[in-house]
């Protein structure tokens, strides 16, 4: 029997939005037949800026137990689902600092040949979650990863209407992750570990 879909889900979140997305992505993955490892990168931000946002503290306490993201857990995965709050259009520092730890394992070829895929939330509307989204697939290129985003594949996406990954306006916290946002990432999470699931047993297939 084939051993399951290896998913991990790496993400920052400073008060919480992602940390919701993240959790439901893991969950979706799991339904959709993946063993699963979500991991948080690590906080770079100073205590006096956490408490100056009571949110922000509150999503460092209630996450404390998710380990922190190191590169094996790229490594191990058949498919990384990476998540960041939209920051200017682009992906927070924290998660860009993560991915500049990756500089060994990609010089070793260890990034590529995986399936990525991306998701983020902004305060606004045309906020930036597109171009944040593609920001963090420029960097798949480099690793020679495999880009699986959601499309137009699915019913619900002409509703969610981004075909980049899962995203969620969140209003500044106002507006907490929805039902139409849960089922983007249960459409997202199901196509990539079913792309992943693919490219895994052909792989097999190749090297026996
Ligand atoms: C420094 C900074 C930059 C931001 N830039 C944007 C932006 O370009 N567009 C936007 O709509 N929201 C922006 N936001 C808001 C966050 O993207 C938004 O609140 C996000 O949903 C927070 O996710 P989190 O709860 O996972 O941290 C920014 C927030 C911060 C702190």
């Amino acid at each position: 029997m084939s051993s399951p879909v290896k998913v991990s889900v790496i993400y920052y979140s400073s008060t919480g939005t992602n940390t919701e997305l993240a959790r439901t992505l893991a969950a979706e993955a799991e339904k959709a037949g993946a063993e699963v490892r979500v991991r948080r990168v690590a906080e770079l931000a100073p205590d006096a800026a956490i408490d100056s946002n009571p949110a922000w503290r509150a999503n460092v306490t209630a996450t404390a137990d998710i380990p922190v993201a190191t590169a094996d857990d790229v490594v191990w995965a058949d498919a990384v689902i990476f998540g960041s709050p939209t920051r200017y259009g682009n992906i927070a520092a924290q998660l860009k600092q993560f991915i500049d730890t990756l500089g060994p394992q990609w010089q070793q070829g260890l990034l590529a040949d995986k399936v990525y895929s991306g998701f983020t939330s902004s305060a606004t509307l045309h906020g930036g979650q597109e171009s944040t989204l593609l920001a963090l697939y420029q960097t798949i290129h480099h690793f020679g990863g495999i880009i699986v985003s959601p499309g137009y594949t699915h019913g619900s996406k002409f509703v969610d209407g981004n075909p980049y990954g899962t995203s969620h306006v969140d209003s500044q916290g106002q507006t907490p992750v929805d039902e139409v946002t849960r089922t983007a990432a249960a459409v997202q999470a199901a196509r990539v570990v079913r792309v992943a699931g693919a490219l895994k047993a052909g792989q097999a297939g190749q090297a026996g």
